[in-house]
Order: structure tokens, then sequence, then C-alpha cells
């Protein structure tokens, strides 16, 4: 059977370490959005480890599967297959249906960040979105044609006939030759790899441990997020039936990872926001600067509302709650249970990002604590740490299985469920 695991904010949330933690118990960890716009750090005898696009699970030496849904980057997928490599077998498998991210979905990603100015999403810059842009136009090239010569030199035939005018409008033109002897030679690194991955993970379900890793997080989905500053894809645990092509009645058990407080990269209106001392301790103590851009995170408070609203929609079964021992040290800590807007008070996630950029948050207040950082039990965490996570659990009517440290797999409580 399988379990997933998705964050529940704006990503960041620290799902590489909770996902490294539940692939010791699985057969297969499997990657069904985004691209290499993720990030995810894992720490293991003090060597940090940074994936962008491998599943997390690839340092317990497990089989890979990057699924349909996500859009690769063959030249980044190549370095990391070698870095893993360096450490383990590399066991993997992806899928022949998932897009390729191509050298002018690069570009345009660029461009178009600077065309909206200051309306700008503030995007990795990966290509994402262009690449997603052009699989929904029907456009796209797939792993399965990147490996096949024949194939790919007839897809960039047809692409290039229509594209060449948007190539134009963006002042760009390209070498469709040049791309296609480059392109050709990552699918002939990569063939070994691609495979229908459908068929393999419907075939292993039923005796096998699957476990499905979301990337970025529930609030940048493309569906449910605060639209337009989300990704292009859709991290939301529903994602995993479109992007691994496995039904959701497979997966038993659903991990949304909530940080103890908020943070962002890029633009969009974020509630919670913490601007001066308490933003800076966030930042400085959580180490809040991205793994794909190197950009400093916004960070505030923890945003109940949000995170309801991500529980009901993602179907969470339990939480876990990463970095926890950041919040060491505040006098107070906040956690953020309504808005105020417009004289009235709710606590539903608003459509509107206009709204959701002049609420008002109505905060629920915590005495500070000292001495979460590196306990392993739940009885050794200070009592106030323990009425702010009691009161997290009761708010979302979601149990806690796993509070997160520190940064090593060691700093880790598991909560075994009544
Ligand atoms: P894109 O995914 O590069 O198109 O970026 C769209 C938005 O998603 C931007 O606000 C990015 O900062 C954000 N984003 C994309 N990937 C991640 C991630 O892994 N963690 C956090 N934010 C991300």
């Amino acid at each position: 059977m399988a379990k997933a695991i998705v964050g529940l904010q704006w990503g960041d949330e620290g799902k590489g370490k909770i996902t490294d933690f539940f692939a010791s118990g699985a057969d297969v960890v499997v990657r069904y959005q985004g691209g290499n716009n993720a990030g995810h750090t894992v720490v293991v005898e003090g060597k940090k480890f940074k994936f962008h696009l491998l599943p997390s699970g690839g340092l317990r030496g497990k089989k890979l599967v990057i699924g349909n849904g996500v859009v690769v980057n063959p030249s980044v997928l190549i370095e990391e297959i070698e870095m893993l490599s360096g450490y383990k077998t590399v066991d993997l498998m992806v899928s022949d249906r998932a897009n390729v991210i191509m050298p002018y979905h690069i570009v345009m990603d660029g461009i178009d960040e600077e065309r909206l100015g200051k309306k700008k999403i503030g995007t990795t810059k990966r290509g994402i979105g262009p690449c997603y842009a052009d699989k929904i136009a029907r456009l796209g090239i797939r792993m399965g044609e990147l490996v096949d010569e024949k194939l790919l030199k007839e897809r960039l035939e047809v692409i290039f006939s229509m594209k060449e005018k948007i190539f134009a409008a963006y002042g760009l033109r390209f070498d469709m030759e040049k791309i296609f002897e480059e392109y050709a030679s990552y699918g002939e690194k990569l063939r070994q790899y691609v495979d229908d991955t459908i068929y393999y993970l419907n075939s292993i379900i039923d005796e096998k441990e699957i476990l499905f890793e979301g990337a970025q997080g529930f609030l940048l989905d493309v569906e449910y997020g605060t639209y337009p500053y989300v990704t292009s894809s859709n991290p939301v645990a529903g994602g995993i039936s479109t992007g691994a092509g496995v039904s959701l009645r497979k997966v038993e058990h659903v991990v949304g990872v909530l940080k103890a407080y908020t943070t962002r990269v890029g633009a969009g209106p974020m509630p919670t926001e913490e601007k001066g001392r308490i933003g800076e301790h966030l930042a400085e103590k959580g180490g809040e600067y991205g793994t794909t851009t190197g950009r400093k995170r916004r960070c505030g408070w923890l945003d109940l509302v949000a995170a309801k609203y991500a529980t009901i929609v993602n179907g969470i079964d339990a939480v876990a709650i990463t970095k926890l021992d950041v919040l060491d040290g505040l006098d107070k800590v906040k956690v953020c249970t309504g808005y105020e807007y417009d004289g009235k008070t709710f606590d539903r996630f608003p459509f509107s990002i206009r709204i959701l950029q002049d609420v008002k948050p109505i905060y629920e207040e915590f005495d500070g604590w000292d001495g979460v950082k590196g306990k392993k039990r739940y009885e050794d965490l200070p009592i106030k740490a323990r009425k702010y996570l009691d009161f997290i659990s009761d708010w979302l009517n979601v149990p806690i299985e796993i509070i997160s440290t520190g940064a090593s797999r060691e700093d880790t409580i598991t909560i075994q469920a009544d």
C-alpha cells in the first residue's frame, strides 16, 4: 500500500527530512509533480545533501520513481544521479510520460518574470511554468521521446513550427539542431532509466510499500493556492492520482508536514508575515534561505486558517510538525486562528489574494519556552511547547505523529496513535 507526504504551507516545510524518515520503511519513493524548483535537504551523519529532482529516499538506497506529473530537466537529473551514485546504488525509474524542461522554457521563465515587473511571481526561474504550459498546450516533449532520437527530432520540428513566432515575439532565436544534439545526448544517458512507471507502480502497490513525496506545498498548488502566486503543478495529495497514475484509494495514510511557523519564498500574500525582530529570529535560527535559489525566505507565525484549509483538502491523517526548536528562546509564541477584514472576522481561507493581502490575523498567544532542540521523547519537551502542540492538533482535528526538534535524523520524536 502507499503513504504520502505533502506540504501544508508554501513549501520548505521540511518535507525532505520527514520523507527520509518514512523512507526507511518504504520500498519505493515517488515524486509526482514539480521539477527542480524543489529543494530537499537531508542531513546524514552531519553531512548535508541537497536534491532538487530525485526523490529524497535516495540516501536510504530505496528504489526511486519520477512520475508522469513531474517536469524533468535532464541535465539536472544526470548531475543528481552522478552525485547519488557516489554514495548509493542508483535504482531509478523515470516515467516515459514526464515532460522535459527545454532551454527555451528556462529563458522564457526569466523573461516573463521581468515583464511582470512589480507583479512578478518570484519564480525559481527553472522553466517550470513554461514547461507545464507547453504540456497543456500539447507542445511538450516527453521523456519517452527524449530517449528516442527519431521521435525527439519529430517533436522538435512540430514544436519549432508552432513556437518560432512566439520565440520571435520574445526576441529569441533558438538553434533547433543544437538543441537536438544536446538533448539527444541527454537521452542517451537517461535511456536506461526511462520506463512505464504507471504499470510498474500499480503492479507492486499491493505487495510493496510506496511513499509519495510531494514537492512545494499546498498553498502553492495551481488549483488551491494563492493564485497567481503559485507554482504550475498540483502538490495537493490529489495530484498523486494524476501525477503518478495511482488511485488515491491505494494511499492509506497522508501525512501533512507543517512547520511550527510560516515561511514563503517569492511574492504573494502571507497574512502572518513578521518583518521585524520575530521574522529575523525565525530566518536566522531556522536557516531560512532557499535550497534552490538561496533567496531569504519571508517568515512569520503559524497560520492555522491556512493549515486547516490544507488539512481538509488533502485529507490529512496525521501531521508532522517540523522545526519546533526554532521557536526556542522567544518570550511569546503566536498562532493565527482567524482573519479580520472590513470589520468582519472569519476563519476560512479566502479566494481573493487582495483580501488575503489586507487581512489582519487574529492571534492566540502562548508563553514562550526553551529547550526543545535535540529532544527525542515527547515527555522531555517543555510543557509550554506541548501546550502549543496540543492546541494545533485540536484546532486541526488531526493527530501529531512526528515532531522534528533539529536538522538531524536523530532529532525526531514519534508519537504512536492511540
Ligand atoms: P516556480 O515553481 O519556479 O514557477 O515558482 C512559483 C512560485 O513557487 C514562486 O513563489 C516560488 O518561490 C515558489 N516555489 C517553487 N518551488 C518551491 C519550493 O520548493 N519551495 C518553496 N517555494 C517554491
